[in-house]
């Protein structure tokens, strides 16, 4: 296994790519198991979730081939419809295939998810959903097994809060359903959105589109589709807190800036001066009269569902606000344990104290943020520890990178390329 060795203290300059949306490409792949025939995604990051996702449409009997961006899928033949502890284990998101299954397949069998290190994270309000549409489900043996009973009718669902897993797992369900499926307070994160405009290439009518009532019209027959994956929102956001952290000025391109509103929002009012173009975002830190960086001032945030500030990049931001000039309120409203980084951050010398939901983080000056190992301990976890890695002094060592692989595309290569002195080694 290997680790990340940061030398931290070197401002960011120049220029990263952002890759496809790790949370977009893991729906729409599943979406490839809607309609026969040979599928065509584009800008589709090579990740290990993305792996794992294409090692379940394998499993399933489906055939892929990469070349570059470009996934190719072809899923003419189905051969099973499980997917099985091993692989939902390393990704929740593998709960994804249940609804492209039921809709194919007319059944499936799916190894529940359980907890994570964010939360329990229940997917009590998919197999609502699918209930809505005829679908019946029981638990055995660590497994959902579900089964349509007769045929997919349309139904009405609506989600005691917004679910962008289960909004997409009902969506594809509701592609094949004969007539009308309402759902509503649906998700409206951008990932929906493309998985939409994917079902619609495939012959689906959905309206609603952005909005938190989605009405699809299923059809029996669907076509293969083509279509490109939105460029990764949190992939972005994650190299502009970057920036802010560690100083310097940085423009971050083929990213979609309209999907970034409340970060941007809030990196303006920490001090950042954030420059937008149609695909790329450039950031500048504040500097004093001598063109020596200033800190950031600090700035609260409540993660909310798209379009609030998104939970994805909290522990990010609270990097970035430990070093901060003052007091900022980190609210967490989405999931009950998302504070995993916060005693890994206090190893660099962060000042952070949780109450329930809530993390206050006292920003401290900068040469009291000093590297130190630590562990990564999930996906957005590890980003942040990246974040304050770059913005302390000294050397931070990363171990557990697997997580960081799980959702950022060649992260150490981006980030060596604007200056940063960060290698991947062998952990000891
Ligand atoms: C998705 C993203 C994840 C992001 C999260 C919130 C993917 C692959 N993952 O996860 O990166 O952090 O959205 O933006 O897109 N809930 C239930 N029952 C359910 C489903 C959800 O109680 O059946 C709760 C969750 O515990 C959580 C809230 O609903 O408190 C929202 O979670 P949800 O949007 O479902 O997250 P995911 O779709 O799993």
């Amino acid at each position: 296994m290997d680790k990340l060795r940061i030398h931290g203290g070197r401002p960011l300059n120049g220029s990263i790519a952002v890759s496809g949306a790790k949370n977009a490409a893991l729906p729409l792949l599943a979406a490839t198991l809607l309609a026969p025939g040979t599928h065509t995604l584009r800008n589709v990051p090579d990740l290990r979730d993305t792996r794992t996702m294409l090692k379940l449409l394998q499993i399933m009997g489906a055939a892929w081939e990469r070349d570059g961006g470009t996934v190719r899928v072809d899923s003419s033949r189905l051969t099973g419809a499980e997917a099985p502890y091993d692989l939902v284990k390393t990704m929740r998101a593998s709960v994804l295939v249940l609804g492209p299954l039921l809709a194919r397949a007319g059944q499936a069998r799916v190894s529940l998810p359980g907890g994570c290190a964010i939360g329990a994270r229940p997917i009590d309000y998919h197999l609502k959903g699918f209930e809505a549409l005829g679908v019946v489900t029981e638990m055995a043996g660590g497994y959902v097994e579900a089964r349509v009973q007769g045929e997919l009718r349309g139904g009405t669902i609506c989600f005691d809060i917004p679910s962008v897993t289960a909004t997409e797992n009902v969506l594809m369900a509701a592609a094949r359903a004969k007539g009308k499926t309402v759902i509503q307070n649906a998700a409206k994160e951008p990932e929906v959105g493309n998985l939409i405009d994917m079902l619609e290439a495939m012959g689906v009518r959905i309206e609603g589109k952005d909005s938190d009532c989605l009405t699809v019209t299923g059809a029996a027959e669907l076509r293969p589709a083509e279509i490109s994956i939105i460029p990764d929102r949190i992939e972005a956001g994650t190299y502009l807190i970057a920036a802010g952290a560690a100083g310097g000025s940085l423009e971050v391109t083929n990213c979609d800036p309209s999907h970034l509103t409340a970060l941007i929002e809030k990196l303006r009012a920490a001090g950042m001066q954030i420059e937008t173009q149609a695909d790329r975002c450039t950031a500048f830190c504040p500097v004093n009269s001598e063109g020596q960086p200033c800190p950031l001032r600090a700035v609260n945030i409540t993660t909310m569902p798209y379009p609030g500030f998104p939970t994805d990049l909290q522990a990010q931001f609270m990097a970035l606000m430990s070093r901060s000039s003052g007091v900022s309120i980190i609210h967490e409203t989405i999931f009950e344990n998302r504070f995993m980084h916060v005693a890994e951050l206090r190893r660099l010398g962060a000042e952070i104290a949780i109450d329930g939901g809530s993390a206050v983080v006292t920003g401290i000056p900068h040469e009291r943020l000093v590297g130190a190992p630590v562990m990564a301990t999930d996906l957005r976890a590890s980003a942040s520890l990246v974040v304050a890695g770059l913005a302390a002094s000294g050397t931070t060592e990363i171990s557990r990178i697997y997580h960081l692989e799980r959702g950022y595309e060649r992260m150490a290569e981006k980030l060596r390329k604007v200056g940063a002195a960060i290698e991947q080694v062998p952990e000891d």
